[in-house]
């Protein structure tokens, strides 16, 4: 069964109350039926005693005159008195309910002609009365027959029925109650884990920081929330140990691939170098440049983690910032003769110069990555009334319209699409810096090739010039 846990229990109450309310109205229904019998019975016994002694004494003036006096009469439908000979012959009848047949069938009466008192009900007649019958022996003068009482039972099967339809009234309107109660019970009890499930749901990896509110009462509750609490500590200390694991080893690798990066640049300064060792080092230089812009982006990574991503804004030229990007890029563009260019307004904004390189640098390597041997890839820089649109376009493969939205996504790589692959992170990193600066980004999907990744600064950010 999938019903919440609120309907199951509002069933399970409803069924066990129905059950007993079944019960006990069969049992109250049954018991009034037997005592009122069990009455009538008496008085019916009674009645036939008496008459068979007048019989016995007087013969048949007195079997009608006791019978008439001493029978009960019930309300509506007397009661009425029939005596029949051993062969089931009606000899005397006296009373409404009674005809010339025989009351008896002939088991009942050859007990009855052996000394029992036999009571029976039965119906009787067009109009099917319902009849309670007491059937003794009755002597006279040797001759043995057997006296008959009756009464209408329908007093009885009113009062029985009017008690049933009462108790299944009230146990309807009961059951209805309780399916109420029951609801409402349930859906209180159980309100602490709707808050607590919305509660988790709303907490994600980037802010584990949030707990479960532990429910006031304690009970089994409360327990869980401070299971899953302890679970989110666990977490949360896990994933800081990760991120600082990150952070310190992206610190350490930075200063000596910079020593590395100046190294190579003063080797490569002399003019004595062999062409062999001059290629291999610039190649080494490549590699130190590819290292350093991911070792950044990890670091990056881990500042915004750990909410520590801090902007030291400043007026910058962005021609300045770009050109310094495409300088990096310059010897693998050469290498595939890819046409890599600046073009644009000078446009001054306030910027952390470094975290924008850092984005520049990223978008770059995406584009000559992947850029066709020979193809061309441009910055461009457009100053709009407030804001300023940096524009960084290639004429690769492209990305497709579906994988434009999670491309900056953390670690998404589009298959296929990886020369050199790389940790997927590039653009996730532009994202978060390009936000932090109040920005946005996001890849142009109006191109017929190639791939074009737009920026836009939003208009506070901009300032027209140098202070
Ligand atoms: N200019 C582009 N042309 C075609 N595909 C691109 C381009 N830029 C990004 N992509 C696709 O988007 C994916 C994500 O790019 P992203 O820069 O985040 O990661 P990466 O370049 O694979 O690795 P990293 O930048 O961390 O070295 C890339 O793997 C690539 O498939
Ligand atoms: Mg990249």
């Amino acid at each position: 069964m999938n019903a919440p846990i609120r309907v199951r229990l509002t069933v399970l109450y409803v069924l066990v109350l129905a059950a007993i309310v079944a019960a006990l109205t069969f049992f109250v229904v049954t018991r009034l039926r037997s005592d009122l019998t069990a009455e009538l019975d008496r008085g019916l016994r009674d009645s036939a005693a008496q008459i068979v002694l007048a019989y016995r004494a007087e013969g048949q003036e007195e079997f009608h005159d006791t019978a008439r006096t001493v029978l009960p009469t019930t309300g509506r439908e007397p009661a009425g008195a029939q005596l029949i000979d051993p062969l089931g012959r009606v000899l005397l009848t006296e009373g409404t309910p009674l005809t010339s047949v025989p009351l008896l069938d002939r088991r009942a009466l050859s007990r009855a002609l052996g000394g029992a008192s036999v009571a029976s009900s039965r119906r009787l007649g067009r109009r099917q009365q319902h009849l309670r019958l007491i059937a003794v022996p009755a002597q006279r003068r040797g001759q043995r027959d057997v006296l008959i009482v009756a009464a209408s039972l329908h007093e009885i099967d009113d009062a029985t029925h009017r008690t049933l339809v009462l108790l299944l009234l009230g146990g309807v309107g009961s059951l209805a109650l309780v399916a109420a109660g029951g609801w409402w019970i349930a859906r209180r009890a159980l309100r602490p884990v709707d808050r607590m499930t919305t509660r988790a749901d709303a907490i994600g990896i980037d802010d584990l920081s949030q707990r479960i509110v532990i429910p006031r009462v304690n009970d089994e509750l409360a327990h869980l929330a401070r299971t899953l609490n302890a679970m989110l500590e666990r977490l949360e200390d896990g994933v800081q140990a990760r991120e600082r694991l990150v952070a310190d080893a992206s610190h350490e690798l930075r200063a000596p691939l910079a020593a590395m990066r100046a190294e190579i640049d003063v080797t490569l300064a002399q003019d004595r170098l062999d062409g062999r060792a001059r290629e291999a080092l610039e190649l080494a230089g490549d590699d130190a440049v590819r290292l350093t812009r991911i070792v950044d982006n990890l670091l990056t990574l881990a500042r915004v983690d750990a909410g520590r991503l801090e902007l030291l804004v400043a007026p910058h030229d962005l021609s300045d910032l770009a050109e310094r990007a495409v300088r990096a890029q310059r010897a693998p563009a050469s290498e595939r003769e890819i046409d890599l260019a600046v073009d644009g307004d000078a446009v001054v904004v306030d910027v952390d110069g470094d975290r924008f390189g850092q984005v520049l640098a990223n978008l770059l390597d995406n584009a000559v990555r992947n850029s066709p041997q020979g193809g061309r890839v441009r910055v461009s820089i457009r100053r709009q009334a407030a804001s300023t649109h940096v524009t960084v376009t290639d004429e690769g493969p492209g990305i497709p319209s579906d994988a434009r939205e999670h491309v900056f996504e953390r670690f998404s790589r589009q298959n296929g699409a990886r020369p050199r692959g790389g940790a997927g992170l590039g653009l996730a990193i532009c994202k978060e810096i390009v936000n932090a600066h109040g920005g946005r980004i996001w890849i142009d999907g109006h191109l017929p090739r190639g791939t074009s990744v737009k920026i836009t600064l939003a208009a506070e950010q901009a300032s027209s010039g140098y202070p």
